[in-house]
């Protein structure tokens, strides 16, 4: 495992998110009231691109069917609805993130 630097803390300021590809990985990293947290950018569902979704504290609602996971750990809140239905969505990764000198520094797999 290995910090990548991904951006410097201003491009992701307070009660903000974005992706970045680092690495070949697309990470989305969120500043929550300035605790920062990492995980796949893309929902477990069908792979909805999380950075356009919603923020509401520690969760981040998926865009495309309202799959939500917690920022702090990745874990599937809840999954897809389709009208009554509603199914299951896996967890998605989390990765470990610092800041250094003013970069946001994620921690991945060489
Ligand atoms: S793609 Fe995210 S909930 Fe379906």
């Amino acid at each position: 495992m290995t910090f990548y630097r991904v951006a410097s803390l201003s491009e992701v300021p307070p009660n903000a998110m974005k992706a970045f590809t680092i690495s070949g990985r697309e990470i989305l990293v969120a500043n929550i009231n300035g605790n920062l947290y990492a995980i796949d950018n893309r929902c477990s569902h069908r792979k909805g691109d999380l950075s356009k979704g919603v923020i509401d504290g520690t969760t981040v609602t998926c865009p495309v069917h309202g799959s939500k996971f917690d920022l702090s750990s990745g874990k599937a809140l809840s999954g897809p609805k389709f009208g009554p239905i509603k199914l299951k969505t896996s967890d998605l990764n989390s990765y470990k993130v610092k800041v250094e000198e003013g970069s946001i520094m994620v921690e991945l797999p060489e």
